[in-house]
């Protein structure tokens, strides 16, 4: 049973379906490789699995970056390093789905379908996903960020909801996920008047979790990805496992799940190891094995 819960936390299987047929993202330590020029996966040592968008100036959220996203998601999910940074560019995190892309009611089944599916199956992946947010988190860019677990942005991002300017609305969970982290009348005004929220003020309402200075935000992304990759990935894995079921259930719902997670985590070994470390060196101080 640990066994298992060791290489699949969140019970995704490694047959989580791709979202297209295209080239694979895994590659050994250190190497990046490339997904078509939109996405690359590098996977950085210790661990740390490095996201980043680089679909020319704007990181537009065209069909084919939504479907690289699902497809790392899903390689993520079957083999999951310690710890996942996504980021964008140094001016723009990403502005958007791509509005070219746009057409009428028929377009937008298939447009707001794969970007839930896609962010989706981000937001599934068992392990603590970071987004480094340098910039411009717009639109879809905004619902990116907000799939991931924890924002630390740059003092000179601006986050926002603006498809209420196009004459639409958020379609890729920006309407739940916005609401979830700052609350419905504050989420509500963002994405009415579709304006552009300043990294302080993202900070204050929820919306980002740390804001630090621009030349500073990769230390600190790194800093906070390796100290997450040193811990208990499993009970990492299972505490967001219970907080994210618990946020879309009742308080005794939740609880219950909570129950049986951390059950659960008795099962592996890191939880004998942390515990033993504890009981004869004191705490912050086990070496554990992810297991
Ligand atoms: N989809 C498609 N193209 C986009 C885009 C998007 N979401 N966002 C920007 N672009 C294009 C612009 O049309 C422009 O194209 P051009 O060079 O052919 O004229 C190019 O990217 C650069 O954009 P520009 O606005 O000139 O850059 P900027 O640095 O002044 O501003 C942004 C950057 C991100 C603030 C601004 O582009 C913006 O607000 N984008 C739209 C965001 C949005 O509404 N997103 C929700 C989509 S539903």
């Amino acid at each position: 049973m640990a066994g298992d819960r060791a290489t699949d936390p969140r019970g995704v299987s490694a047959s989580t379906p791709l979202l297209t047929s295209g080239c694979r993202a895994v590659g050994p330590v250190g190497k990046t490789v490339a997904m078509d020029n939109v996405v690359e996966l590098e996977h950085l040592d210790g661990g740390i699995a490095l996201v980043t968008l680089t679909n020319g100036k704007v990181n537009a959220l065209s069909g084919a970056v939504v479907a690289r996203i699902g497809e790392i998601a899903a390689e993520l999910t079957a083999t999951p390093p310690k710890v996942v940074v996504v980021t964008g560019g140094p001016k723009i995190f990403a502005a958007g789905a791509d509005i070219s892309e746009f057409g009428g009611a028929e377009e937008a089944v298939g447009i707001t379908e794969r970007i839930h599916v896609a962010l989706d199956a981000l937001a599934a992946i068992p392990r603590f996903v970071i987004a480094e947010v340098s910039g411009y988190a717009l639109g879809g860019g905004c619902e990116l960020a907000l799939a991931c677990d924890y924002r630390i942005a740059s003092e000179r991002a601006v986050f926002g909801q603006p498809e209420v300017l196009l004459g639409t609305i958020p379609g890729g969970g920006g309407t739940q996920r916005l609401a979830r982290a700052v609350g419905g009348s504050r989420a509500k005004e963002i994405s009415i008047t579709g304006r552009q929220v300043k990294a302080e003020e993202a900070l204050r309402i929820g919306l980002a979790d740390e804001v630090v200075p621009a030349e500073e935000l990769r230390e600190r992304t790194m800093a906070l990805a390796t100290e997450v990759a040193r811990g208990a990935t499993i009970a990492q894995a299972l505490a967001k496992e219970a907080i994210d079921r618990g946020l879309s259930t009742s308080l005794a719902d939740g609880l219950l799940v909570e129950r049986d997670l951390f059950v659960e985590s008795f099962r592996t070994e890191d939880s004998q190891i942390g515990v033993k470390s504890f009981l004869e060196n004191g705490p912050g101080k086990a070496e554990f094995l992810g297991r």
